[in-house]
């Protein structure tokens, strides 16, 4: 635990603060918050800004569109948030350029002691910044965002929740989609009522054999990421009754 308390300390650096903290009020994360399991900061550049017009981007050279946000305001604002942090924690700029930031990402994060997170806007940083002051690029996905608020908030949102205490129960965020040990996707989910236009729940999860339950939902993960993700499948090992349940699955789709 750090001097705060926290399991956990996360500094943003992000010219819109605002936005960043209104959204990490609500839901999980807000509630790990509220009990300081989690500290979370926030760091706006332009309060670094020297000039009378707190500028913060600038033309990028070789001309083209758009801005680029300068060096000197970022690099004062990422040393002020650096310093709220433990030492050694990783600099972590959010850009579509990133490598893929993923559940096994998320375990990394949440088993340190803390990290900070860049959000650029505009067309980029300036690469020196890049090169002199964070320590890894992270992408959320395959598509560009206008700024990398959206994107520091997902992997807050994901990495808090692995944080031990923050979930009721220490295994339900390991139990779900991707956080299961075979990486699988998750099963479907039913409450009541017990029947909707026609569609009722599945027999087997009313009929209270958990034995029944735990057989049908891992059928039902192992034959929906074969549908929906066959690449995650194609790179697991399966054993013999995972592989004869996904036959199952499918026998029961054709039908
Ligand atoms: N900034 C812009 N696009 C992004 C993405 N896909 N992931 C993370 N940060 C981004």
């Amino acid at each position: 635990m750090s001097a705060t308390g926290a399991r956990l300390a996360v500094e943003v650096v992000t010219l819109f603060p605002e936005a960043v903290r209104a959204q990490l009020a609500i839901g999980v994360v807000g509630r790990a918050l509220g009990r300081g399991l989690v500290r979370v900061g926030t760091e706006d550049p332009r309060e670094h800004a020297r000039d009378v017009h707190r500028t913060v981007d600038d033309r990028p050279y070789g001309g083209g569109p758009g801005m680029v946000l300068k060096v000197e305001p970022l690099a004062t604002a990422i040393v002020a948030a650096a310093a709220r942090l433990p030492a050694g924690c990783p600099r972590i700029f959010l850009s579509a350029q990133g490598r893929p930031f993923d559940q096994a990402a998320a375990r990394r994060l949440a088993s340190g002691a803390g990290f900070l997170l860049l959000a650029g806007r505009y067309e980029g940083v300036d690469e020196r910044l890049v090169q002199e002051m964070i320590d890894e690029e992270l992408s959320i996905g395959d598509y560009v965002l206008s700024g990398g608020e959206l994107a520091a908030l997902v992997v807050i949102d994901a990495t808090v929740r692995l944080v031990p205490g923050v979930l009721g129960d220490d295994e339900s965020a390991e139990q779900e989609s991707f956080g299961t040990r075979q990486g699988l996707l998750d099963w479907p989910h039913y409450t009541r009522p017990e029947e909707w236009r026609g569609r009722r729940v599945p027999e087997v999860l009313r009929g209270g054999d958990h034995g029944a339950i735990r057989r049908w939902r891992r059928k039902q993960a192992l034959g929906r990421t074969g549908d929906r993700r066959p690449e995650l499948l194609a790179g697991m090992e399966l054993s013999s009754e995972e592989r004869a349940l996904l036959d199952e699955y499918r026998e029961e789709q054709e039908s």
